[in-house]
Order: C-alpha cells, then sequence, then structure tokens
C-alpha cells in the first residue's frame, strides 16, 4: 500500500504516520524529517536545503525527489509506505507518478488533512521533539511526564528551528500556494480523501482507520 499525507504544518502527518506505519507495516518517509537530519550532519543536500528550510520555503524539486526516489527503494520498504510532506509540488507528484509506474506501482489513497490555518500556529509553537527518535509533544495536548525531558529515554527535548509564527506564516504560504494544487491534482483521479485534523488525536486515527478499511 502507497499512501500519501497532505495537510498544512501542524495538521498531524507526523502524529498519525508512526500509528499508519505500525498498524500497516510501512515505511514512514517524511521529506522533512530526512531533509534535517542531512542538515544535522552538514551533508552536500543538507547544506542546500538548510536556507529554504531556515525561511520556511520549499527545497527544490531535484532534491526532494532525489531522496524520495533513494528511500523508497529500500528493501525495508517492499510492503509499502507512507508518504508524510511529499509530494508538495505539483512537478514532485507527478515526478512520484512516473517513478511508480516504472514499478508497476500507483498511490492508492492521498489523506488529506484539513484543518483551519487559525489552529496551526498553536499546535507549531507548542510542539517540542525527542531527536533522536522523532517522538512529538506538546505543551498542551500531548505534554511529556516532565516538563522538556523525552519520557521514554529522560533526554532533553527540543523545539525545531522553524517552529516559530514569523516561518510558519511563509510555511502556510507555500502550502496554499504550491501544496493545494497537489491535492487537486489528485482529487481529479478520485484518490482523495478528507479528514477532519481539527479534531483530537484518536478521533483523526479512527478516521484514517476507517478511510483505509473501506
Ligand atoms: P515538514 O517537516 O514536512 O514540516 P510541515 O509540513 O511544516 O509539517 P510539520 O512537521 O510542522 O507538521 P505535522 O503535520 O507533521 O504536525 P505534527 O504531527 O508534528 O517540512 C519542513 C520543511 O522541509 C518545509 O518547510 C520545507 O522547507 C522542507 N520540505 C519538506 N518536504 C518537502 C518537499 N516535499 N518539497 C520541498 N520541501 C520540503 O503535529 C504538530 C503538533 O501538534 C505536535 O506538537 C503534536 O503533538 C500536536 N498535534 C498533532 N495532532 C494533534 C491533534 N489532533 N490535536 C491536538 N494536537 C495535535
Ligand atoms: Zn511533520
Ligand atoms: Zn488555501
Amino acid at each position: 500500500m502507497i499512501l500519501t499525507i497532505a495537510g498544512p504544518p501542524g495538521s498531524g502527518k507526523g502524529t498519525q504516520s508512526p500509528i499508519i506505519k505500525d498498524e500497516y507495516c510501512l515505511c514512514h518517509l517524511a521529506t522533512g524529517d530526512m531533509l534535517r537530519a542531512a542538515v544535522a550532519a552538514k551533508t552536500p543536500l543538507g547544506v542546500k536545503a538548510k536556507e529554504a528550510m531556515d525561511k520556511g520555503e520549499l527545497v527544490s524539486d531535484d532534491l526532494v525527489v532525489g531522496i524520495i526516489d533513494e528511500a523508497m527503494k529500500k528493501p525495508s520498504c517492499q510492503k509499502g509506505f507512507i508518504l508524510d510532506g511529499f509530494p508538495r509540488t505539483v512537478v514532485q507528484a507527478q515526478k512520484l507518478d512516473e517513478m511508480l509506474e516504472k514499478q508497476g506501482a500507483k498511490v492508492d489513497k492521498v489523506l488529506n488533512f484539513a484543518i483551519n490555518d487559525a489552529i496551526l500556529e498553536e499546535r507549531i509553537t507548542g510542539r517540542w521533539i525527542h531527536p533522536s527518535s522523532g517522538r512529538t509533544y506538546h505543551t498542551k495536548y500531548a505534554p511529556p511526564k516532565v516538563p522538556g525531558i523525552d519520557d521514554v529515554t529522560g533526554e532533553p527535548l527540543i523545539q525545531r528551528k522553524d517552529d516559530t509564527a514569523a516561518v510558519l506564516k511563509s510555511r502556510l504560504e507555500s502550502f496554499h500556494r504550491q501544496t493545494e494544487p497537489v491535492i487537486d491534482y489528485y482529487s481529479k483521479k478520485g484518490m482523495v480523501a478528507d479528514l477532519h485534523a481539527e479534531k483530537p488525536p484518536k478521533e483523526v486515527t479512527a478516521e484514517v482507520q476507517t478511510v483505509l478499511s473501506s
């Protein structure tokens, strides 16, 4: 099964993906996570991506398509995968279709995490992350047992550099201008399931399960 999740920053893509992944034995391929790892490791890819990411702009299609192409080929991903935050432009969607077609595969479902922009600033500015595992917390909606500390390892939590109200504005602008057309692209093919991403996490999970079992 090949799924993609489309939704604005803070809509819950990274929160729901690990749950879906475990339930359906899929790989979780998140371009944002891969790019942040490349930036942290100062690889040539990371050096090229950093400036756009810090400003809340999209990284070039070529770079992102390259990392996804590489990741999809991993033997551990042969059962299928969830693409979290990819494709984010119509060009990326077309490239993805081409790459999959070569392998006789296609995207099965596009989960559209629909949510009002007004809710997102609180979600983004309250988010805390355990960098090595990717576990995500929220000061109000998913607080750790001890503030600033990961429940499992006891290690410190961090905030993402782009999780400020100012950078969020530019990330949202990119979403509406460049990524909403991707949802239209897949809608025309009848592949999109609209979800209510403003609901509490468990209710969103239940909606995803309903879509995937129908
Ligand atoms: P990326 O990492 O993909 O960031 P994003 O799309 O802005 O999305 P987020 O990770 O911020 O949000 P999320 O939906 O995962 O929310 P989460 O579940 O964590 O991309 C970062 C950057 O990389 C981009 O700006 C771009 O520069 C570059 N990039 C990435 N992919 C690219 C591509 N394909 N092409 C070009 N450039 C690319 O939840 C957020 C918070 O809310 C958490 O604290 C969580 O606990 C809480 N929460 C989650 N669900 C709920 C709920 N239902 N109710 C209450 N709280 C909730
Ligand atoms: Zn995410
Ligand atoms: Zn819009």
